[in-house]
């Protein structure tokens, strides 16, 4: 891999301080989906690797968790210093494993620091709170303190910034974390480890186990000493390690699929509605969880909005992430280029107009046309599920109820988007969203200072911003009795 510091790319795990292999020795391989060129390998581990890793962050927890703030504070500080000293090194390796262009891998190693930073302030603000005795002799306490291990399931779509929107909030509080990144991702995680080392983080706080998702994930979700699992990824798979961790009664929280309405109202200003759509969409070839997935606009303006999306979208340029000219990279495997075919095919027999694209790509590979379709109905596909690709279906809608009807008609309920120039409808419409967050006026909305997470069957949680550290923390109330002399 083409990278100033070689020591990033790390092809073994990372467990309690040490760089390990498979205790069988297998190993998958993993390939650069713009080209199926393998990159390198990394250990396939299973079950007993998982559990090592449980063991050392269980040993670790019992100092960690007993440091103080202002210690926990300094170390995430010096990752995040680490992280952009090594930007570029590191976009190069997203780009690499999950296809990117350069400039949006980039973008996502600043949004990965400023995790560590924002949380390395947060470590020192865990307030409790003393609450008037209901009795005379009696004061009530509350304190706040680390839940214990952490196992963390993370996506290939953003393979730092999501791993680290966990794994800071978890550091700075006290706990200890075993990460599982995606099998396809694998690289990021563990350049991460190897900057976790050298910014002080002790041995086993943070490890890193590649392989097996089923078997790891199941260790991670039935042992006794994982107290909490946190997870970015469908809502299908959501749902199993839901269902998994109910014996152990786990806390769990999950950032799970989205099918985000991006509304466009008459009384917008039409040119900045375009462009926040055509970044709500085709960011990361529209394999975000927050992109629109469904963008409805006012039948007055739906013609012009139609026409000036399509030729925008039209001039993406497509290709390998690591040319400086490209906008889109390719899409994550066969799967998604088949769910997207299949999104186009089934709008267009149903009667739905392909206004560009709409094909996988002349470069051929994983490559997929950015895609707009109009004239497109409530009863296709595409207006029921994720696509996960880069295809915008545009649908025409008359008045605010009959459109907010039809955005919160599904079961996800991650983000929602609108622009208006009416301050009214900015209220109103934002209150029905029934959304955990709301882009108004805008296609972005991430950002570490403010509580990303779902309602419905879009998750359970906020990650970032001051609430980002209750998912990883115990309450505990205290009765302080025998205060009269
Ligand atoms: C996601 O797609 O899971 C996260 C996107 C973001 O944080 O912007």
């Amino acid at each position: 891999m083409d990278i100033k510091n070689s020591e990033l790319f790390k092809n073994q795990c990372y467990i309690n301080g040490s760089w390990v292999n498979a205790d069988d020795g297998s190993t998958s391989n993993i390939v650069n989906p713009a080209n199926s060129k393998q990159l390198g390998t990394v250990p396939n581990c299973g079950s007993n690797e998982a559990l090592k890793a449980i063991k050392a962050a269980k040993e670790a927890y019992k100092v960690w968790s007993k440091t103080d703030a202002k210690q926990r504070s300094s170390v995430l500080k010096n990752l995040h210093r680490l992280m952009l000293e090594h930007q570029e090194d590191l976009a190069r390796i997203i780009t690499h494993e999950g296809g990117k262009p350069l400039s949006e891998s980039m973008g996502e190693i600043a949004y990965a620091a400023s995790f560590f930073e924002w949380f390395s302030e947060e470590a020192k603000r865990v307030y409790g709170d003393v609450i008037p005795g209901h009795q005379q002799d009696r004061r009530t306490l509350v304190i706040k303190q680390p839940i214990g291990v952490v196992g963390c399931i993370t996506p290939w779509n953003f393979p730092s910034a999501m791993l680290a929107r966990k794994i800071a909030p978890a550091i700075a509080v006290g706990c200890t974390v075993v990460a599982k990144p995606a099998p396809e991702t694998p690289y990021s995680a563990t350049a991460m480890a190897y900057l976790s080392e050298l910014a002080g983080i002790p041995k086993g706080v943070f490890n890193v186990v590649t392989g097996d998702a089923e078997k790891i994930g199941s260790v991670m979700t039935t042992h006794k000493e994982v107290k909490k699992i946190t997870f970015t990824g469908s809502t299908a798979v959501g749902k199993q390690l839901l269902k998994q961790s109910a014996d152990t009664v786990k806390k769990v929280s999950l950032e799970l699929g989205g099918h985000a309405p991006f509304i466009v109202f008459e009384d917008a200003n039409l040119e900045d509605a375009v462009d926040g759509a055509l970044i709500a969409k085709y960011r990361n070839s529209g394999q975000t969880c927050v992109c629109a997935n469904r963008i409805y606009v006012q039948s007055s303006i739906y013609d012009d909005f139609s026409k000036r999306f399509t030729e925008k979208a039209s001039q993406l340029v497509v290709g390998d992430g690591l040319a400086e000219s490209t906008q889109q990279g390719p899409l994550i495997s066969e799967d998604a280029m088949k769910k997207a075919s299949a999104h186009v095919e089934d709008a267009k027999n149903k009667g739905a107009t392909i206004a560009t694209g709409g094909n996988p790509h002349s470069l051929g590979g994983l490559f997929f046309e950015p895609t707009v379709l109009t004239g497109v109905s409530d009863e296709m596909l595409i207006a029921q599920e994720e696509t996960f690709g880069p295809v915008a279906p545009i649908f025409s809608f008359d008045s605010e109820k009959e459109v907010l009807e039809r955005a919160n008609n599904t079961p996800y309920g991650l983000a929602a988007y609108f622009y208006t120039s009416d301050l009214g409808k900015s209220w109103r419409v934002s209150e029905q969203l029934d959304y955990g967050m709301v882009g108004l006026n805008t296609g972005i909305i991430s950002t570490e200072m403010a509580p990303f997470g779902g309602i419905k069957e879009s998750g359970i949680g906020r990650e970032g911003s001051k609430y980002g550290v209750d998912d990883y923390l115990e309450m505990k109330y205290i009765s302080l009795a025998g205060i009269e002399e």
